[in-house]
């Protein structure tokens, strides 16, 4: 299955996927293209040297959002993908294209959803003061972060934490979870019924 990773920066969670899907003939997950709203984003780097082709999509370069969105999904569909990962890719896209790719695009956010949507969860999580946060791997819909939730892991907050030390923590998980979510939706094992998704084993 061909997919695209879609990145604004250090791209740690690009490099797992190229690492545990990518470089392993045995996943059948093939990495297409790497698409990125910055120029100067790290992930582009790690692709390219993966050998993977790279393309740089930027929001100043198009009339309005509607437009940018048409470039996405004319990358899309050059490279043939059949799954759209978002990884750390800070852009929202606009209705038509969330409606267009429905149930084939998903994002990995750094909380546990639907507590503290948004571009800043970390630190909004420590602000709040919870004892747990975590990792949301879900499907993308038309509102900021709502989407159906495929898997979630928690992760402790110590009171020591700050916004990067609590990153860290969150980002062994994201690169543990990511993967895996990833091999199972090529598996066909998704199922989403409603706000549901049910993952299917091979008992049921
Ligand atoms: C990740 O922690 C990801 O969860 C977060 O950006 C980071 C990107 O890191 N995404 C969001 O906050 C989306 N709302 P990376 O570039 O090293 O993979």
């Amino acid at each position: 299955m061909k997919i695209a990773v879609l990145v604004s920066g250090s791209g740690t969670n690009l490099q797992t996927l190229i690492e545990q899907l990518h470089k392993d003939e045995t996943s059948g997950i093939e990495i297409a293209v790497v698409i990125s709203d910055r120029q100067q984003a790290y992930a582009l780097t790690r692709a390219k040297r993966a050998g993977i082709p790279t393309q740089i999509v930027r929001t100043q370069d198009f009339e309005n959002r509607i437009a940018y969105d048409a470039e996405i999904s004319r990358q899309i569909e050059n490279y043939s993908v059949e799954l759209i990962v978002l990884a750390g890719f800070m852009k929202l896209f606009q209705p038509p294209l969330v409606r267009k790719y429905r149930n084939r695009i998903i994002n990995v956010h750094p909380s546990l959803l639907p507590a503290f949507p948004g571009a800043t969860p970390v630190a909004d999580s420590l602000a709040y003061g919870v004892k747990v946060a975590g990792v949301t791997v879900h499907f993308v819909d038309e509102d900021v972060d709502t989407g159906p939730i495929i898997a979630q892991t928690v992760v402790p907050v110590y009171d020591t934490d700050d916004e990067e030390s609590l990153h860290k923590r969150i980002q062994i998980e994201e690169h543990k979870l990511y993967p895996k979510v990833i091999k199972s939706y090529a598996q066909g094992k998704l199922k989403v019924e409603g706000r549901k998704v049910i993952k299917i084993t091979s008992e049921t």
